[in-house]
């Protein structure tokens, strides 16, 4: 177990700021960031109630440190001591920043450090957000977050920086902005079993094919971001294409959505491991139309949904837009295909979390003689420790976050 600093052993001294460089500035505020920055509610799995990889209780390993975090995060002189230290960094930076704009001078001149003026707003922006946390004020601003996932076995790890936005509060449709605990739930579920979400090789069809691979609702990307790192990682999709499609409706989100995409998987990468790609897109349920706009690429062999069933017609349109996107079984051959979709159990939204079983039959329910359906293949429930600072999405701090994953897939003994 490493040891935790805290804040008046770790940053930089107070008066001598001024001499510190960008590198070791930018990772001061990063070790801030670790400490103090609210950790996504109800992302911690505590079991799960299906097989699950050590058949018993599964406690998350990667908050081995979690007392010392605590004990730092609740100690009010540090607390105190790391405002003072932002206060003064940004009253630091405001005065570069004035001197260079008032004079015309050479930032050499003035003895600012040039790769400091360069991220001057940058910094100001992450240490006010910081300072803002660390002073109980709830409109933090950008908060960009390090998650790590790692495979059972140690072997394969994926980090991704990610950035929510903060939520408008006069736009209910700007939930995406921040990223939610069922993504963190789907992500750590697929780094530990891929095979299980059909990522292994090939699920069905020649060797050669391209996986299509697409994410609805998909907020800030966490699960497609993750998804695209972990293919890269595994040696059996070296020389297969995959195509990630991370797809969103909302303007700011989808605008953040691509900016993550960005900031995690290089533009080159796309290019450059010709094999695999991400790419994000505009796409609604509500207005799905029988024929997918060709940008999607699809039929899709896998595809994901984190928190996308809160209102009462999500499942209806989501099951729409998968009857057109998911591929089909054919005459010759069954569809692996699946939508794997997690969910959280909001006391406050019980109904719009029913419609998935109403909207989905069970594939033993499902009429032996009707048509091809999508069906639930299969049920399997979570739970998360609380955690996390987000007090306002209906259940109290403390208390455990129920979520649902379903498999859901075409129904195997319908007419095709
Ligand atoms: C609660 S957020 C979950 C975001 C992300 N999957 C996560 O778990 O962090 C719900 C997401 O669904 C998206 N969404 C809601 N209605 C939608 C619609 N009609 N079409 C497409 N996306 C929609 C929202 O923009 C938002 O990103």
């Amino acid at each position: 177990m490493s040891v935790l600093c805290p804040p008046t052993s770790y940053l930089p001294p107070i008066a001598k700021i001024a001499s510190f460089s960008v590198t070791q500035l930018l990772d001061a505020l990063t070790y801030l960031q670790s400490l103090y920055y609210p950790e996504v509610r109800g992302s911690r799995r505590k079991r799960a109630q299906a097989p699950t990889f050590n058949g018993g209780e599964n406690l998350c390993p990667r908050h081995e440190d979690d007392n010392q975090l605590q004990a730092i995060r609740s100690d009010a002189f540090e607390r105190s001591y790391s405002i003072r230290w932002l206060t003064a960094l940004i009253a630091r930076l405001e005065v570069w920043q004035d001197l260079s704009y008032s004079v015309e001078v050479s930032l050499d001149d003035l003895g600012i450090p040039e790769p400091i003026f360069a991220h001057t707003e940058m910094i100001v922006q992450q240490a006010a957000s910081l300072l803002a946390i660390c002073a109980g004020v709830a409109a933090a601003g950008l908060i960009t977050r390090n998650f790590i996932f790692s495979s059972i076995d140690g072997q394969r790890r994926v980090e991704a920086q990610l950035t929510d936005i903060p939520l408008d509060n006069d736009d209910y449709g700007s939930v995406g902005a921040q990223t939610w605990g069922g993504a963190c739930v789907l992500a750590e579920m697929v780094m530990e079993d891929p095979e299980r979400f059909g990522l292994d090789f090939p699920p069905d069809g020649p060797e050669s094919r391209r996986l299509n691979i697409l994410e609805l609702g998909a907020g800030t990307g966490l699960v497609s971001i993750v998804v695209t790192k972990l293919l890269d990682t595994l040696p059996s999709f070296n020389h297969r294409q995959v195509s990630v499609v991370a797809t969103d409706f909302h303007p700011s989100v989808l605008a953040n959505l691509r900016s993550n995409v960005n900031a995690n998987v290089p533009s080159t990468h796309n290019q450059t491991t010709s094999t695999h790609s991400i790419t994000t897109h505009f796409l609604d349920w509500s207005s799905f139309s029988a024929a997918p706009p060709d940008y999607l690429a699809y039929p899709f062999d896998v595809v994901f949904g984190a928190d996308i069933v809160y209102e009462a017609q999500h499942a209806a349109w989501i099951k729409n837009c998968l009857k057109g996107l998911v591929r089909r079984p054919s005459d010759s051959s069954i569809s692996h295909a699946a939508f794997h979709l997690v969910i959280p159990l909001r006391p406050t939204h019980a109904f719009e979390s029913s419609t998935v079983e109403s909207v989905f039959l069970n594939a033993c329910d499902g009429d032996p003689n009707g048509d091809v359906d999508l069906v639930i293949l299969s049920k399997e429930s979570i739970t998360c420790d609380a955690h996390g600072d987000y007090t306002t999405r209906g259940q109290g701090l403390g208390e455990d976050v129920e979520y649902v994953y379903y498999k859901i897939g075409w129904s195997t003994n319908a007419r095709l």
